[in-house]
């Protein structure tokens, strides 16, 4: 299943988050596991893996390049070329265009990791340079990620091209329901990082050992993890599960046949706790950068 940006874009709801993955576990996922919907970033450091992998699956089987549905990020210290960073990403992965390109986050540093400092440089001068890439066919279609209401609301006043998601933290510890409501409204697909509470989700006091969230699976016959990803696709939300296990990889993507009533969706939205489990950019001597603030 997927959602029609409107734009010739189809974007896949259950896409595979890349980040901290091995060759073998990332290449698993596209040929064992079915995911088409592949998220990285340049600041992942496995662009380059990525590349070798769909070079690898296009020769050894069946899945064409327009069958994938790539997507990376520009990171906070390259949005002052952003067509630099995008050419730079794609040399990395051995692809002539991504199908997504986002703003990683609403924060504008110089320099890297312990190097980097904040600088001011106005989302309006970095749009433009989004939309150049659409122009260009070096991606499909862009968003962004972390932002808000107001930035991106904000952003709708000048953009001639539109964002067509925004891929933010959403669980259901965490559901964001203003912001995914009005994402909806606005035909912005919100995208879910960490959909089942990222490191924490081997913690006793994740919602995976919830007991609404253990009910709700028992009754449709499926795991924890499937009945929230199944309550993210109900409320119109997207994910990106993790998972290095074979079995947990299949079974996270298999949830499109799980149709929870509007009581169990009302009943998982009703356990946010407005928790986080990725507190934005370190900016060393500054702490954390407050993004969500
Ligand atoms: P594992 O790789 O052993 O499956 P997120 O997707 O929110 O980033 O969470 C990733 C974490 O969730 C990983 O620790 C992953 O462990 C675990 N995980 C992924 N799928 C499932 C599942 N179906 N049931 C339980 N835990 C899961």
């Amino acid at each position: 299943m997927a959602f029609d940006a409107g734009n010739g874009v189809h974007i896949p709801l259950i896409g595979y988050g890349t980040y901290g993955l091995p060759k073998d576990v990332l290449k698993r996922a596209i040929v064992e596991g079915g995911y088409r919907h592949i998220d990285t970033a340049s600041y992942y450091d496995n662009e380059e893996v990525i590349g070798e992998i769909l070079r690898e699956v296009f020769a050894e089987t069946s899945i064409k390049r327009e069958d994938m549905f790539i997507v990376t990020k520009v990171w906070n210290h390259e949005k002052e070329d952003i067509a630099g960073a995008l050419k730079a990403s794609l040399a990395r992965l051995g692809l002539a265009y991504v199908d997504l390109y986002l703003i990683h986050w609403p924060v504008q540093i110089s320099g890297f990791k312990e190097n980097c400092k904040p600088i001011r440089l106005p989302l309006h001068k970095q749009w433009p340079q989004m939309e150049e890439m659409v122009r260009q066919k070096l991606t499909r279609s862009i968003g962004v990620s972390n932002f808000n209401f107001q930035l991106l609301n904000d952003l709708l006043t000048y953009a001639e091209i539109r964002p067509v998601a925004n891929q933010i933290e959403l669980s259901p510890y965490l559901t964001q329901t203003n912001l995914v409501e009005w994402m909806k409204k606005e035909r912005i697909l919100p995208i879910a990082y960490c959909p089942l509470g990222g490191r924490s989700a081997k913690k006793e006091e994740n919602f995976l050992n919830d007991k609404t969230i253990l009910e709700i699976a028992e009754r449709h016959k499926v795991t924890p993890a499937q009945a929230v990803l199944a309550w993210g696709l109900a409320r119109g939300h997207a994910s990106l599960p993790k998972s290095s296990d074979p079995t947990r990889m299949k079974q996270n993507i298999d949830v499109f046949s799980i149709k929870l009533s509007q009581e169990e969706v009302d009943a998982i939205s009703k356990l946010d706790k407005n928790h986080r489990t990725v507190p934005a950019v370190r900016i060393p001597d500054w702490g954390y950068a407050p993004v969500f603030e």
